[in-house]
């Protein structure tokens, strides 16, 4: 008999540049204010990548390059590498082409998923069942964003939520039953209206007009998407759970996409986490879209054991949301 392959995650990595825009900066750009932000949202800072050239690959380079020195991985021997991202470089070639490439991962395929916040959930669970079927034993999964290169920085409904950043995990082939357990992953297309980028797509490309009109930057309207993350988020949590035989007593953590301290602390609350088994780092990032679990595993890699129950969820734009439950493999 052959044992069942499992997926597990056997580093993390993070990075986030080092300019750091303040609730402060914020109050001299917009008509808004540090107690609002705070109060509102939970996010204290954020982390902005600056410069000409700049792309979410150059923060997804540095997590993987300190990914691969701190697991002692020859870069040759990954043979896919997904990146999560709704900010790529160009349109193509994607951005997981170009990580790649810098890293020396010569022997990988590569490709982007673009699935918002939910990027890193949905890239991480492809790359668990290319390794459960036995087809790859190495795999990367980067998340990240440049958000600040679709912010309206006019608009305060969305300026002071988001952030730059990136993080990185080496999947690997293991027989010990660690790892990638269950998935359960979503979307629902009539949520688009509520969060989307009008323009650079096929259905509006770039013109004066669409410059004009702010049409390439985020839109959100955030009471809709408040209440879908939460009843989303609280469904997936809770039926993982469920269907795994799990309480949240038998959970170590709960990792929450951070797009709201309050869409969190609501989340846990219906699904029975006490607030200290919740990882919460939104007051130093804000909203890193495809970034924000694995910097929540990045910032929480020293406090995690082999065996370990996490629970990871998320929701975004799209609407597309999920719940991975994963054992922790170190
Ligand atoms: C965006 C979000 C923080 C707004 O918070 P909210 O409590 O829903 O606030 P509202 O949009 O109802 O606005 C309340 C008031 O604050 C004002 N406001 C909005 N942004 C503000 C800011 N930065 N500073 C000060 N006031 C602000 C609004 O104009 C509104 O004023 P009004 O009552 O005079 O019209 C919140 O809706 C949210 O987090 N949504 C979900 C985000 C999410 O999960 N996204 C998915 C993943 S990306």
């Amino acid at each position: 008999m052959t044992s069942k392959i499992h997926a597990a995650i056997t580093g993390v990595q993070g990075y986030v540049p080092d300019y750091i825009l303040t609730n402060a900066e914020l109050e001299k750009m917009v008509d808004t204010n540090d107690e609002w932000i705070r109060t509102r949202t939970g996010i204290e800072q954020r982390h902005i990548l600056k410069g000409e050239g700049q792309g979410t690959s150059v923060m997804g380079i540095e997590a993987v390059k300190g990914l691969l020195e701190k697991t002692d991985t020859d870069p040759g021997e990954v043979e896919l590498v997904i990146c999560a991202t709704v900010t790529p470089d160009m349109v193509f070639p994607d951005t997981a082409n170009i990580i790649a490439d810098e890293t020396g991962m010569k022997n990988a395929f590569c490709y982007d998923i673009h699935a918002a916040c939910s990027g890193f959930l949905y890239a991480l669970t492809t790359a668990a069942r290319f390794i459960e079927s036995g087809a790859h034993k190495k795999v990367i999964v980067v998340g990240g964003d440049k958000m600040s290169s679709i912010i309206d920085y006019t608009d305060r409904t969305t300026c002071v939520i988001f952030g730059d950043g990136a993080g990185a995990v080496l999947l690997e082939a293991t027989e010990e039953p660690v790892g990638i357990m269950d998935a359960l992953l979503k979307s629902d297309g009539s949520g688009r209206e509520y969060l989307y980028q009008k323009a650079g797509g096929s259905r509006y490309p770039a013109t004066a007009d669409t410059v004009a009109n702010r049409e390439h930057f985020v839109f959100q309207n955030g009471r809709p998407v408040f209440k879908a993350a939460v009843s989303g988020m609280s469904d997936v949590v809770t039926q993982v759970m469920q269907r795994n035989g799990l309480s949240a007593d038998d959970i170590a953590w709960l990792v929450p996409h951070q797009a709201n301290k309050r869409i969190i602390e609501t989340v846990a609350r219906m699904a029975n986490f006490p607030m200290e088994r919740v990882m919460v780092n939104i007051h130093r990032y804000g909203n890193t879209t495809a970034g924000t679990l694995p910097l929540c595993l990045w910032d929480w890699e020293g406090q995690l054991k082999k065996g370990d129950n996490i629970i990871l969820t998320a929701f975004g734009g799209g609407f597309t949301w999920g719940a991975v439950y994963l054992k922790w493999a170190y």
